[in-house]
């Protein structure tokens, strides 16, 4: 062997190694009027390349910090946030976040935002419309491809979005609460059309979101947040096959850990927060079986 040779072998190996993603002791302070305010601390993560993440936790734990520090739209004040094992400098088109608000031009057609980062990165018209229409097939949506954002729905308007994302090819899509507005209809079925949208293209997922059975519906592992200072206080490895319906009865074990973990954090931010004399209503049913009972109409 020739000393400090890597066969082509050797170094898809490394590279496989290599983590997609690593947060080293990455910390964020914000200056406040009432001064430093320590946002996130000592986030410590390692995501696999095609790897779907979810994160819970209270509002306010700095999930979004975090987003935003693998975007490279906030820099850290402490610690290293890699991608490939190259430190992240700042926004790139490896890496897109698909915030809650979508940020949908409304000037523009379903397929003139598909194509619009494409256009900023110079790609030709013909090949800009030609990959607009493959995600937006992969999405559902080519018979709204002319229509104006303000005809389409809340969850059409996810669906933009996320052709809008796939159409720049990213390693990584950074997911804020996207579907946190949407009916629980919808959100089925956007749940079983995003596990079959990352198998087909194998994507690394970052999802945040606040509902715990969506997480273990839709994670390889769940992160639970703890605040104050955010930081990542309980992992969930999910072994359950796919897909994945949120109603499954084996998501249920998972979800019901994580819902302990994390109503143990909600109720320390509401004690922080709120009047003295806040209690958790846990023994009082709100409705008792005899309520249900409501009357003939009669
Ligand atoms: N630009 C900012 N300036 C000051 N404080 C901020 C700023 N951004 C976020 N924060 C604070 O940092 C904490 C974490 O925020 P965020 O990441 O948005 O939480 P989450 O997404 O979990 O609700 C919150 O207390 C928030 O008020
Ligand atoms: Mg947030």
């Amino acid at each position: 062997m020739i000393p400090g040779y890597t066969s082509p072998s050797m170094q898809a190996a490394q590279r496989q190694a290599i983590p997609k993603l690593s947060l080293k002791h990455i910390s964020k302070n914000f200056h406040t009027k009432t001064g430093k305010f320590n946002a996130v601390e000592d986030i410590n993560l390692e995501v696999k390349a095609g790897e779907f993440i979810c994160i819970v936790g209270p509002s306010g734990c700095g999930k979004t910090t975090v987003l935003n520090i693998i975007a490279g739209l906030e820099k850290p004040d402490g610690g290293d946030a890699l991608v490939d094992g190259t430190p992240i400098k700042g926004p790139g088109t490896d890496r897109l976040v698909i915030f809650q608000d979508l940020a949908l031009f409304p000037w523009l057609t379903v397929s003139k935002n598909v194509e619009f980062g494409l256009r900023l990165a110079g790609v030709s018209k013909k090949e800009r419309q030609e990959r607009a229409m493959h995600f937006l097939k992969m999405v559902h949506l080519t018979r709204f491809s002319n229509s104006c954002i303000h005809e389409l729905s809340g969850g059409m308007k996810q669906r933009v979005a996320l052709a809008r994302a796939l159409a720049i090819n990213p390693d990584i899509l950074l997911m804020d609460e996207p579907f946190a507005a949407l009916d629980a209809q919808t959100r089925d079925i956007l749940h079983e059309e995003l596990q079959e949208i990352w198998v087909a293209t194998k994507k690394t997922i970052i999802f945040v979101t606040h509902n715990v059975r969506e997480a273990a519906c839709l994670g390889d592992r769940v992160l639970v947040f703890a605040t104050h200072p955010g930081r990542i206080k309980q992992q969930f490895q999910l072994m359950c096959t796919r897909p994945r319906h949120i109603e499954d009865p084996g998501l249920m074990v998972y979800a019901k850990a994580i819902l302990a973990e994390l109503k143990a954090e909600v109720e320390k931010v509401a004690k922080e927060e709120l009047d003295y004399d806040w209690r958790t209503v846990t023994k009082k049913p709100v409705l008792r079986l005899d309520d249900r009972n409501l009357g003939s109409g009669t």
